[in-house]
């Protein structure tokens, strides 16, 4: 589903990213990405998202290429992606349903479609309830929930997720896990960025460690000390 052929990605100004990456995640896994701050983490994610292109090498991702996507086929691309930031991104102005429907609209679907899709996917996340509520009134492990149903909305093969539990608290944290691990029970991919020792030896999933842009680091290491 995702590969990375001796990837290098060199920021202009010369600070590294990433440097001789090689990995492959398949189809239906559920993978951590851990490292200390500046460690290149959100470089790997941002180059699964085709934020950018790798400096040398190859992202493949879901079949492509990302160095050979037109610029016409980009947003068709990202459909295959749902993205969750640590900071929600939510649209302040709209309710919960709105929000979620929003993702929706701009693929053009049908709206008696959308609806059924959106309380679908509230009922998933455990918001139905609070379809209504505007995001300032949710706390923050809700606001993370409705990230999270934003990005599933679509139905993408990938979800990525950078730090997503890295402004909630820590009951919060292991509940969005537990949702992810659902999610991805139903066949949806996971490559999740976490500074959360305690989420990687809770729930024992693939881990890719970076240091200094290098992949040191790649298999299951929950239960045990797993880096510093
Ligand atoms: N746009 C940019 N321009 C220049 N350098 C950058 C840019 N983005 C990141 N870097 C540098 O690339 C390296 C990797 O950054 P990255 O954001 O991938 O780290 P990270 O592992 O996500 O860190 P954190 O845990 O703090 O989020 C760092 O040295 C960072 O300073
Ligand atoms: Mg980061």
């Amino acid at each position: 589903m995702i590969e990375f052929v001796d990837v290098t990605k060199t920021y202009e100004g010369g600070a590294r990213g990433l440097e001789n990456v090689s990995l492959k995640v398949d189809k239906g896994e559920f993978v951590f990405v851990v490292g200390q701050s500046g460690a290149g983490k959100s470089t790997l994610i941002k180059l699964i998202m085709r934020e950018f292109l790798p400096t040398s090498g190859s992202v493949i991702v879901a079949g492509k290429d990302t160095a050979r996507l037109k610029n016409s086929e980009i947003p068709y691309f990202r459909r295959n992606l749902g993205v969750v930031f640590q900071d929600f991104r939510l649209i302040p102005t709209m309710t919960v349903y709105e929000n979620v429907a929003f993702a929706l609209h701009v693929t053009g679907v049908a709206s008696r479609q959308i609806k059924k899709r959106v309380f679908y996917i509230l009922e998933l996340v455990d918001l139905l309830d609070k379809a209504k509520r505007m995001p300032e009134h949710l706390s923050g492990g809700e606001q993370q929930r409705v990230a999270l149903a934003r990005a599933l909305v679509n139905n993408p093969q990938i979800i990525v997720a950078d730090e997503p539990t890295g402004n909630i608290d820590p009951e919060m944290s292991f509940e969005i896990v537990d949702l992810l691990n659902e999610i991805n029970k139903l066949g949806t991919t996971v490559v999740m960025v976490t500074h959360q020792h305690n989420l990687v030896t809770r729930f024992n999933h693939r881990t890719l460690v970076i240091d200094q842009g290098i992949l040191v680091a790649d298999g299951r290491i929950g239960g045990r000390r797993a880096y510093r």
